[in-house]
C-alpha cells in the first residue's frame, strides 16, 4: 500500500513537471479594516463590491511545499480581493472530509474524480445577484477542478449566468488546466474570462513578484 502512494506520488510529480503552464498583472490599497463591512467564518464583505472572490484551498501537506497554514489557492484569492476591493467566500468542505497527508490526499481525490463525487461544502453562497464579476479559484486536482467545485458550479449555474467568471488556478506544472473550458461547460450562462494560473510553490515562495503577476492580469481584465 505504502509502495502504492510512493508511485502515485512519484506519477504526479512527473505529470506536474512536464505540463505547462499559463499565466498571465491594478494597483489598489490594501485591505483596510475600514472597509471590509463585515466578516464572519468564510465570508468578508465590503462595502458596495461588485466582485467576488469564491476559492477552495487546502491547508496540510501539500505538495513541494511541506505543511502549510495557509492554502496556494487561498493566497492567491486574498491578493485578488486585495487588488480589486472583491468580497470573498472560502469553499470548506463539510470537517474531515479530506486527509491531512498529501499522499492521502491525492488518493482521495482519485477516488472522488473517478466516482464523479459531488462532497458538500459548508456555509451559505452570499447572495450572487449583487455581484458582475466572480472570480473562481482552486487548486489543479488530477488535470481538473476539484469535485467539490462542481458541487457549487451545479449549485450556482442558475445565479451565475451573466455574469463574467474568472477562473484561477493554483498547481504544480498543469497551469489553468483547462479550468476555463471546464467552467463554460458547468456554467454555460457564464461569460468565462481570461484565467490565471500559479505554481502554488510560487505562491507559499515567491509573494513578491506573484503579486506583480496578480495585478498585470487584473489590469488586463480591466481592473
Ligand atoms: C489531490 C491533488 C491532486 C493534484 N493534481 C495536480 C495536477 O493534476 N496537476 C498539477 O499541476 N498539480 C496537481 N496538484 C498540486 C496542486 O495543484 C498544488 O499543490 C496546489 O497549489 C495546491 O493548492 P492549495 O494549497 O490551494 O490546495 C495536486 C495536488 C493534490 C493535493
Amino acid at each position: 500500500m505504502n509502495q502504492m502512494k510512493r508511485i502515485t506520488a512519484f506519477l504526479l510529480m512527473i505529470v506536474f513537471a512536464f505540463a505547462g503552464c499559463g499565466n498571465s498583472a491594478a494597483n489598489k490599497e490594501e485591505l483596510s479594516s475600514d472597509d471590509i463591512s463585515r466578516s464572519q467564518g468564510n465570508q468578508i464583505d465590503q462595502d458596495d463590491a461588485n466582485a467576488l472572490v469564491i476559492y477552495f484551498s487546502r491547508t496540510g501537506e501539500q505538495y513541494n511545499v511541506g505543511v502549510i497554514d495557509k492554502g496556494n489557492t487561498a493566497i492567491i484569492a486574498e491578493m485578488i480581493a486585495q487588488e480589486t476591493g472583491a468580497d470573498s467566500f472560502e469553499i470548506l468542505p463539510q470537517e474531515d472530509t479530506y486527509p491531512y497527508t498529501y499522499a492521502e490526499l491525492t488518493d482521495m481525490a482519485k477516488r472522488e474524480q473517478n466516482e464523479n463525487a459531488r462532497p458538500l461544502y459548508i456555509g451559505e453562497v452570499p447572495d450572487l445577484s449583487q455581484y458582475d464579476v466572480v472570480f473562481i479559484g482552486a487548486p489543479v486536482w488530477w488535470g481538473d477542478w476539484p469535485m467539490i467545485m462542481y458541487t457549487f458550479f451545479e449549485d450556482s449555474a442558475d445565479a451565475l449566468a451573466g455574469k463574467t467568471l474568472i477562473p484561477f488556478s493554483t498547481h504544480e506544472g498543469s497551469g489553468l488546466s483547462g479550468f476555463d473550458r471546464k467552467l463554460a461547460s458547468a456554467c454555460p450562462g457564464g461569460i468565462v474570462g481570461e484565467g490565471l494560473a500559479i505554481a502554488g510553490t510560487d505562491a507559499q515562495n515567491n509573494q513578491d513578484s506573484v503579486r506583480n503577476t496578480v495585478k498585470e492580469w487584473l489590469t488586463e481584465l480591466g481592473y
